[in-house]
């Protein structure tokens, strides 16, 4: 049947070698055809620059001068540090025509391409073959596109297209523009001709695993992508960590053409489980197998006892307004009472809201005593009052990984009313961010900044959030705009920091975005303070205080200076996005040389969270698996990052929950000695992390990095201590046996293993 898609003179040619192989080697051909699946043809290394020049699209450029690249990679993982622009690629490959020998369908040539951040044009010997998402005009600023960094590419073109040079060598040119975050490729390409089964898709993201007491269920779908028929046996296999199969089904299917069916599975969800779905194909045996792991729990149900949890210091200038929330946890109903609570402040007995005047600069010690119909807890909190503020890093939720631009008045208050309806206040999280997108196109006549009809009343949501117990964030830019394009406060910045003061704003996230215009090309280190001092001089003038968070994408090495402009964090790299490349650069690769300046109120930003139901307007589920985002909880408290949540909040499930309510984890992050992270083993394969903590005691994280599962050791002389030492497992709040020696654990790929190790 294909053959009739192919030009006559091709389709005569290969009827007539059709024929003569049914007539001459019939059946030696059909069984070595049997079990070998089509060839694949991978791209391994390319060249590369950045840059933009049509010529580079062309088979015979001569790129001998070009760097090279691994295209599994994104740029910025390979020298490229904060590339933002045009860039190309550039492979050569010869294409035998053998490979069509194998293939069950001869007509297309397939190119897959992965996910490619974020545009791409695609070009084989110079001819277009694939495009995706948007380009500047050349010459012309930034264009905001949609996002089309997760679109996998996979570009077909017919096998007798001329652009294709068979036996001979070709160029795959790529040419790619990415704005923010990390750039380019992130997979090998592989060009393939398209077997039976490559019409097979398994679909298993798109419906999340839905949770019932202590199982989990979810529906996947099998489908055939192609006109034409396909047979074969679907099996789904979940294995738990004790190799125990808990679930497993057959089905031997027939799927005519663009037909799918769909399975159910369901499994008891208390331990990780690995779920395979294997769909092998009747004639030719080739399979597609794809696994995933459940979305396992390891924190425990919140105990009926009174807990109290977060932070244990708070800082603050003398006379601001004074809001803070005790968070603790316990059978309802809680009452509240604090101890040598400094004059000016009362706190709500049944809330746990303290509010008032702070007192004059000093050291003041308190006690918090929160109790129940089953007992009381107490513990000691500081108040510095002083210039210091985010004594602790930040924590809460920020607009921009959830909502990107379409943010407004009533999705921040739906996110606050979720966050207070799952009693997250109760574990620490306190910051309702918003992001970009608040500003009207134009100011009043006075000057003043003016929100945009999204948010009718900036005021009201203030004391709305403040009556919670919460706070509130804003988004501006140094420069005349916005990176999303909206007003910023470019030569308004003391009307725009008495707005926010009016507002009842207590954050303020400041992003460089066209202040990079201002600074035309002024690349000294005075110039990439100047906006930031600018703003701090109006900051520290209003009534009240306001956290201040650079946002310059790690210039300059702001981690050196940022608190020199009272910069409480500091954004160290470029935008992060749901995806384990994102979170490996960002968080394993670029924060070592940041940590030492850890302090505080001073805090390394390495972005907020990509956990929950994300996508920057484009609403997804994370694409990490489980266990990356242990690890991204993990590596984050270790290295005491800001916390912003960065999810729909009325989409929080169990896992996510599991994630962000864990307080002996949230205690590492928040962790009153702020002591910088240090990385004291690094393989290709491994890492540990280790932080200092108040009580004298570590967190280690043990963090698996590759692709398969491995056993990681930490012996006590690596963490320079002896003697006998405490284990707990602090995901699971669990001791485990002591050791007078180290600790070794079998860590699943991508996973990590968090423990606390206390002298005895
Ligand atoms: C980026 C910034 C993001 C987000 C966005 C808004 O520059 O890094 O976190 O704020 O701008 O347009």
């Amino acid at each position: 049947m294909f053959i009739n898609h192919l030009k006559p003179n091709t389709q005569i040619y290969m009827k007539w070698i059709l024929s003569a192989c049914i007539a001459i080697v019939f059946g030696a051909f059909i069984v070595s055809m049997k079990n070998s699946p089509p060839q694949d043809i991978q791209l391994k290394t390319g060249v590369f620059k950045t840059g933009d020049d049509a010529s580079w699209s062309s088979g015979t450029f001569n790129d001998a001068a070009w760097g090279k690249i691994d295209p599994s990679k994104n740029w910025e993982q390979q020298g490229y540090d904060n590339y933002d622009g045009i860039a190309w690629y550039r492979f050569k490959v010869t294409i035998p025509s053998s490979i069509k020998n194998d293939a069950a369908w001869k007509d297309s040539l397939n190119f897959s391409l992965g996910q490619i951040a974020n545009s791409d044009e695609t070009y084989l010997n110079g001819t277009l073959i694939g495009k995706t998402g948007t380009f500047p005009a050349r010459g012309a600023a930034p264009v905001r596109g949609r996002n089309t960094g997760n679109v996998i590419r996979n570009y077909r073109i017919a096998s007798n297209n001329n652009a294709i040079l068979w036996d001979k060598e070709n160029v795959l040119a790529i040419r790619v523009y990415n704005s923010r975050g990390n750039g380019g490729l992130s997979s090998i390409p592989v060009i393939s001709m398209l077997g039976r089964i490559t019409g097979v898709k398994i679909a298993y993201t798109q419906n999340p695993f839905v949770f019932k007491d202590k199982s989990i269920s979810k529906t996947i779908t099998l489908q055939n992508t192609f006109a034409t028929s396909v047979a074969g046996v679907l099996s789904i296999k979940a294995v738990n960590d004790d190799n125990k199969v808990v679930f497993s089904s057959t089905d031997a299917v027939t799927l005519g053409a663009m037909d799918k069916k769909s399975y159910n599975l369901f499994f008891d969800n208390s331990s990780r489980t690995v779920v395979e779905y294997k769909f092998v194909e009747n004639g030719t045996n080739n399979n597609l197998t794809v696994t995933e792991t459940n979305p396992y729990i390891l924190t425990p149900a919140v105990g009926p006892m009174p807990r109290i949890n977060g932070a244990k210091i708070f800082g603050i200038r003398p006379g601001s307004p004074f809001i803070f929330k005790i968070p603790a946890t316990g059978k309802l109903p809680l009452t509240y009472a604090v101890q040598n609570l400094p004059k000016g402040l009362a706190v709500n007995a049944q809330t746990g809201v303290i509010s008032g005047v702070a007192p004059a600069k000093g050291e003041y010690k308190m006690y918090f005593i929160v109790k129940n119909a089953l007992g009381q807890a107490k513990r000691e909190f500081t108040v510095k009052a002083g210039n210091l503020l985010a004594l602790t890093p930040p924590m809460g939720w920020d607009s921009w990984n959830a909502w990107g631009l379409t943010v407004s008045d009533e999705k921040v208050r739906s996110s606050t009313n979720s966050l207070l309806k799952y009693g997250l206040q109760n574990h620490g999280w306190t910051y309702m961010n918003i992001d970009d997108g608040w500003e009207a196109p134009k100011r009043a006549d006075n000057g003043e900044i003016v929100p945009n009809e999204k948010f009718p009343d900036m005021a009201g949501l203030g004391e709305y959030l403040h009556k919670n117990g919460l706070k509130f964030g804003i988004y501006s830019s140094p420069g005349p705009t916005t990176c999303g394009g909206y007003l910023a406060s470019y030569q308004h910045e003391a009307q725009d920091a008495a707005s926010y003061a009016k507002w009842g704003i207590d954050y303020l996230k400041y992003d460089l975005c066209s202040y990079r215009t201002i600074m035309a090309g002024d690349t000294t280190l005075a110039g990439a303070q100047k906006p930031y001092f600018v703003m701090r001089d109006q900051l520290v003038k209003q009534n009240r205080d306001i956290v201040y968070s650079l946002c310059q994408y790690g210039g300059k090495d702001v981690w050196t200076w940022g608190r020199k402009v009272n910069g409480n964090l500091w954004r160290t790299t470029g935008d992060i996005n749901d995806s384990w490349g994102s979170l490996f650069n960002i968080g394993f690769v670029q924060q070592e040389k940041t940590t030492p300046y850890t302090a505080p109120g001073s805090w390394n930003d390495p972005d907020m969270l990509i956990i929950g139901y994300v996508g920057w307007g484009n609403q997804h589920n994370t694409r990490l698996t489980p266990d990356e985002q242990y690890t991204h909880i993990s590596l984050w408290s270790i290295l005491s990052a800001p916390l912003l949540l960065g999810c729909d909040l009325s989409k929080l499930d169990p896992f996510t929950l599991n994630l962000i309510t864990n307080d002996e984890v949230i205690a590492v992050d928040q962790d009153p000695k702020a002591s910088p992270a240090k990385r004291i083993v690094k393989t290709a394969d491994y890492e540990v992390w280790v932080k200092d903590l108040e009580d004298g005691s570590k967190a280690v994280g043990l963090f698996n990095i590759s692709a398969a599962t491995n056993t990681i050791n930490i012996n006590w002389k690596a963490l320079g201590i002896t003697g006998n030492y405490n284990i707990r497992d602090i995901w699971r709040q669990k001791n485990l046996p002591k050791s007078a020696t180290g600790f070794s654990s079998v860590v699943p790929s991508h996973g990590v293993r968090l423990v606390k190790i206390s002298k005895i």
